[in-house]
């Protein structure tokens, strides 16, 4: 994706207490990368409960507000549970560069998780690079996988 096509992007992030710093960079990255960001953190309120964050941006994701977020929690796990429980969220929660082209590549994610308060193999802002710079590959089989994700009666 051009830097161009970004201008004229929104993405959402958000973060609890034990993501916060995270958020910041990865906020202030995307800023220089031209997106407009929509923070839901919500600091004045302690910002204790991922999940107080994490669904908000999920839905809003879901419905289509934006085509993509980034959630930050202390391992990544809670924020990964409460977006990948509403349709049409397809969170990744990376841990390298190689996660989040694949997750990119293969399964469309529109959700970048990244651990804010444990050791990873790549830095947070080299693996959110890596996210918003791998297209989806559109491939036949990937397309009919993703599909099924939400369709399983079919
Ligand atoms: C907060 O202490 C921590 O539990 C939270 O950030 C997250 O790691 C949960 O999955």
């Amino acid at each position: 994706m051009s830097e161009n096509k970004e201008a004229s992007q929104v993405i959402a992030v958000g973060s609890d207490h034990a993501g916060f710093a995270v958020k910041e960079a990865v906020k202030k990255r995307l800023q220089e990368r031209g997106w407009r960001v929509e923070d839901y953190t919500q600091v004045e309120a302690g910002a204790g409960d991922y999940p107080q964050v994490g669904r908000p941006v999920a839905e809003a994701v879901a419905r289509g507000d934006f085509p993509r977020a980034v959630l930050v929690c202390g391992t990544g796990l809670g924020m990964s549970y409460v977006s990948n429980r509403v349709p049409g969220v397809r969170a990744a929660l990376c841990f390298n560069c190689e996660f989040a082209r694949l997750s990119r590549e293969h399964n469309d994610s529109n959700i970048l998780v990244i651990p804010g308060r444990v050791a990873i193999p790549d830095p947070p802002l080299a693996i959110l690079d890596a996210w918003l710079d791998t297209p989806f590959s559109q491939d036949e089989r990937h397309v009919r996988r993703i599909y099924q994700i939400d369709h399983p009666e079919e």
